[in-house]
């Protein structure tokens, strides 16, 4: 997605090999007409697929996740984290653990909001491991819904996340693909 690339470039800032910060957009302070427009996209691209629910994970797949929703015209589920000591019988969870950070966390999910008769379209900011989307159909599948696509802001190509996901047969969508980072440098792949 061009405008997102465009914005990556003027404003994201690689600290390292690993790291890109994209604080001023998506991160810290969001951007409501970029996400106005990832929205539209997710949906234009995922609008056949029968989607009932989108899913993001607390606290940036939020603001995506909504427009995509809002263009959908479906609801849209938050995953939470939360300490295993909230758990309670509506509740399951599942500990995801993110290289990136060197933490783990509960994912928790009410089963008031998601059935087996629920197609998920799950969104999320960054994919890199790929640790949280994999919680994330975890929990879908733990309430027996369906998986009908993820989808993926800033993809870091570079790493294993997008791979593993695809060769569990999920259809992956991301609008930014990372090839490579270094000190105040990005490069996408070319498509
Ligand atoms: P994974 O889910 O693909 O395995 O990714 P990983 O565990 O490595 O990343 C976990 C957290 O780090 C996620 O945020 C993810 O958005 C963030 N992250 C990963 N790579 C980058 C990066 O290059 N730049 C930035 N800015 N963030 C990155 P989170 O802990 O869920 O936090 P949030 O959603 O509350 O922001």
């Amino acid at each position: 997605m061009k405008i997102l690339e465009d914005r990556i470039l003027a404003e994201g800032r690689a600290l390292n090999e690993d790291i890109l910060k994209v604080d001023s957009f998506i991160n810290h302070q969001v951007d409501v007409e970029l996400m106005k427009a990832i929205g539209k996209d997710f949906a234009d691209h995922f609008k056949d697929k029968n989607i009932t629910k989108v899913v993001t994970i607390e606290s940036s797949g939020i603001a995506p996740a909504l427009m995509t929703a809002e263009a959908l015209g479906v609801p849209m589920v938050i995953m939470k984290k939360q300490p295993s000591k909230v758990l309670n019988d509506d509740l399951l969870q599942t500990v995801v653990t993110s290289f990136t950070k060197g933490t783990s966390y509960e994912l928790t999910l009410s089963q008031k909001f998601l059935d087996e008769n629920d197609h998920v379209l799950f969104i999320d900011d960054f994919l890199a491991n790929g640790e949280a989307a994999t919680g994330a159909i975890r929990l879908i599948r733990m309430v027996h819904a369906t998986v009908a696509g993820i989808g993926i802001l800033i993809e870091k190509s570079f790493m294993p996340g997008k791979e593993k996901l695809t060769s569990a047969g999920f259809d992956v969508y991301s609008l930014a693909r990372i090839k490579k980072l270094d000190k105040g440098k990005i490069e996408f792949v070319e498509e």
